[in-house]
């Protein structure tokens, strides 16, 4: 058969199967309009009009597929979703207005009260606060275990358990969970394994090969990039994505068509992007590891991580997001951040622009001393994520810190 452009305004999605995740990332889902364009289309329209009341009843009624309301469907939306989910070789997404209205949106379609949900120590500090706190209250108990201890998974589990969350590798201090053997885990006890990709994205690690069910992101990180948006999203089987959708309709955590085209624009370099954060992270770990007044530097890329071997094979690369101790406490880890020029003191991360957060104070502040003490965080931990700047420049301005530390030791500051 002859391909006819005419016809085929935009590439058939069977010809997008098998294609690689960098192609995908610029290819994958678009909606083109009869306007031919190009780039993506945005759709800021809260809802859509119908030929017919007749029409508008089959919509609603589910009898005919077409936009209804953007709570629930929007085309920019559903190009992002698309995307995503082909990145990710998953068969649905439903994208949220935020990571933790995707972690929330998951756990209120798929789990129950009576549920027991086992996460690792080492998540994001208000996944654990969600958990510990909100969905406690609504009757799902949560057990918390050290992500590379499989024992400790082993006997956390219960007759009602039904979910494992992780995230690999973790905010902030990069360990690196065993997918296969928590999958398995999670599949001899009938629950569903989950995994928050939010640190490694499509590009460098794809859950689902290694046994994930659902896989979740923060959108607002590395898929947008320049710290644009904030939004999340929840990819998976279309079973399960159809529970999620259905809270999505229900309760509204819906994601902007504006921020759904900014992620889209951010999927297309994504690929670019993660390489250069892999090499500029790998380097600087290692020139940290060098530094005096360095006591641990955190970083799967490097060969005494306890989990190198593990990265290596389940990953691509190694991630942009890094964490070191400095030798003292919370001063001097303040005193490190404040010296610093260049580099942003905030707490995003997955910009192209570094950044540099003390997450003992911030990210993970909520938590309470004990539960910081279990999940590693101390006060003389600082993260950096790290950009795309040129790392020479990146070592000079983290030299001011170390230039910092020094003065305070000797007592001149
Ligand atoms: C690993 C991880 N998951 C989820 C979230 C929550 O995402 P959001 O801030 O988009 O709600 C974050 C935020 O920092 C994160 O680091």
């Amino acid at each position: 058969m002859t391909y006819r452009r005419e016809e085929h305004v935009l590439i058939p999605e069977s010809d997008l199967e098998g294609m690689s995740v960098d192609t995908l990332a610029v290819r994958a889902g678009q909606i083109r309009t009869g306007q031919l364009e190009h780039s993506d289309a945005i759709f800021p329209t809260s809802s859509f009009v119908y030929g017919s009341a007749a029409q508008a009843a089959a919509r609603f009624g589910g009898e005919e597929p077409g936009n209804i309301y953007s709570r629930f469907t929007n085309p920019t939306v559903q190009a992002f979703e698309s995307r995503i989910a082909a990145m990710e070789g998953g068969e649905r997404a439903v994208a949220t207005s935020s990571g933790m209205a995707a972690i929330l949106a998951t756990c209120m379609a798929l789990l129950k009260a009576g549920d027991h949900v086992i996460c690792s120590r080492g998540v994001f500090g208000t996944t654990n606060v969600l958990f510990q706190k909100y969905l406690a209250k609504f009757g799902v108990d949560t057990t918390f275990v050290g992500l590379t201890d499989m024992s400790q998974w082993q006997a956390a589990v219960r007759p009602e358990t039904r979910m494992l969350f992780i995230e690999t590798p973790t905010n902030p201090l990069c360990e690196v969970a065993d997918m296969e053997a928590l999958s398995g885990l999670a599949r001899a006890n009938d629950a569903l394994f989950v995994v928050d990709n939010c640190f490694c994205t499509p590009v460098l690690q794809r859950p689902f090969e290694h046994g994930a069910d659902v896989i979740i992101h923060s959108a607002t990180k590395y898929l947008d990039g320049q710290g644009r948006c904030v939004g999340g999203v929840v990819i998976g089987p279309n079973t399960l994505m159809e529970e999620v959708y259905g809270f999505l309709r229900s309760a509204g955590p819906t994601l902007s068509p504006f921020n759904a085209w900014v992620f889209l624009e951010g999927l297309e370099t994504l690929p670019i992007r993660m390489r250069a954060h892999c090499d500029n992270a790998l380097e600087l770990a290692t020139w940290l590891e060098g530094q005096g007044a360095v006591d641990h530097v955190f970083y799967a890329g490097l060969p005494d991580h306890p989990q190198h071997e593990l990265a290596k094979r389940q990953q691509s690369g190694f991630g942009g997001v890094l964490s070191f101790t400095v030798k003292g406490g919370r001063e001097e880890a303040w005193a490190f951040i404040d010296a610093t020029r260049m580099i942003s003191i905030t707490a995003n991360l997955g910009d192209v622009k570094t950044t540099i957060t003390h997450p003992a104070t911030t990210t993970h502040g909520r938590l309470s001393p004990e539960d910081k003490v279990q999940a590693g965080i101390t006060e003389n931990l600082v993260r950096i994520s790290v950009g795309i700047e040129a790392v020479e420049d990146l070592k000079t301005d983290l030299q001011r810190g170390f230039e910092a530390l020094e003065n305070y030791r000797q007592g001149t500051v």
